[in-house]
């Protein structure tokens, strides 16, 4: 089958099953040109927490599509490669959470949402790359925070806000390789480019940019700023966005190895054998669902 063939299947079906896809800005081209919506975490979720569809296809990684059956009990939610997982997510346990806050009784717990639904329903609020400064100064009790995972994310935030963070251990391995010998030599290379990076990259490579932005940030920055030339700083699968919606505009990325592995792991292929077999379906046990929602629900009353 040729990709319009499959694409032809994947609307029709779509009607079929009343269905709805979301991709991430990390997808492969091909993924986002047939979703019907594309963005970052926070953006997914808001959406996914709006949809009138029976049936979501989350194209992004697990913690993701977890996200949105925490924020729609009755809706399947579908994964077209059930292995997408996030390395850094998985650097977290709900257990090893519990035995922090023992050491910090009185600690509020803020976790980004690159967790697992059970770190969720153990934290008092959720909070994304686009929100994590607004999420923390928003928490009234002005003693410690535990924040976790990303020590990178936490680092960021506790420059930018004057909380004590209690940092998590964690970090994501495809923003590592972003190194801030890159930036130099991209800037040597454009000198007129402006620099954006995501704030899971490294303080050193923090320090060198003009704009920190969540990948949805970066596609408004992209075209409200005058730049004509951005190097960005984060996964290069959001430069097909970036190039797309702005058209005259040249993108460089930051590092050619900044490749999650497991945003690739989608295609059209899978995603079209995931409406034909209604796999591989995302449901979060009702338990911890209730209790991760609290969490969930507290970040979107916030922004
Ligand atoms: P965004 O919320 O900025 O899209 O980030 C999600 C993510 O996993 C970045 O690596
Ligand atoms: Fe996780 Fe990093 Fe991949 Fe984002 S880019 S999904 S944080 S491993």
């Amino acid at each position: 089958m040729n990709s319009s063939d499959i694409i032809e299947k994947i609307h029709g079906l779509k009607r079929e099953r009343n269905a709805v896809i979301l991709a991430h800005n990390y997808q492969i081209s091909e993924v986002q040109d047939i979703a019907d919506y594309i963005g970052d975490s926070l953006g997914l979720s808001v959406t996914a927490s709006k949809t009138n569809a029976d049936v979501i296809v989350f194209c992004g990684v697990h913690f993701m599509a977890e996200t949105a059956s925490i924020l729609n009990p009755d809706k399947i939610i579908l994964m077209p490669d059930i292995n997408a997982g996030c390395p850094m997510a998985d650097m977290i346990t709900a257990n090893a959470l519990l035995s922090l806050k023992t050491k910090h009784p009185k600690a509020k717990v803020v976790s980004y949402v690159n967790t697992p639904a059970e770190v969720k329903a153990e934290s008092d609020i959720c909070c994304t790359s686009s929100n994590a400064i607004n999420i923390v100064e928003s928490i009234m009790d002005t003693g410690e925070i535990i924040f976790a995972p990303d020590k990178y994310l936490s680092h960021y935030v506790s420059t930018q806000t004057n909380r004590k963070l209690i940092p998590w251990d964690g970090y994501c391995p495809t923003h590592v390789k972003i190194l801030p010998e890159d930036i130099l030599r991209q800037k040597k290379s454009y000198p007129e480019a402006k620099v954006i990076v995501h704030p899971e990259c490294t303080p050193s490579v923090i320090q060198l940019a003009d704009e920190v932005l969540s990948t949805s940030g970066m596609c408004k920055y992209a075209k409200t700023s005058d730049a004509n030339e951005i190097i960005v700083g984060t996964e290069i699968g959001i430069l097909y966005r970036l190039s797309k919606e702005n058209l005259g505009k040249k993108f460089y990325p930051a590092s050619e190895n900044a490749i999650c592995p497991n945003m690739k792991l989608t295609t059209l292929e899978k995603v079209l054998w995931s409406l034909e077999d209604m796999k591989y379906q995302v449901k979060v046990p009702e338990d911890i669902r209730v209790r991760a929602k609290m969490a969930v629900d507290r970040m979107i009353g916030v922004i």
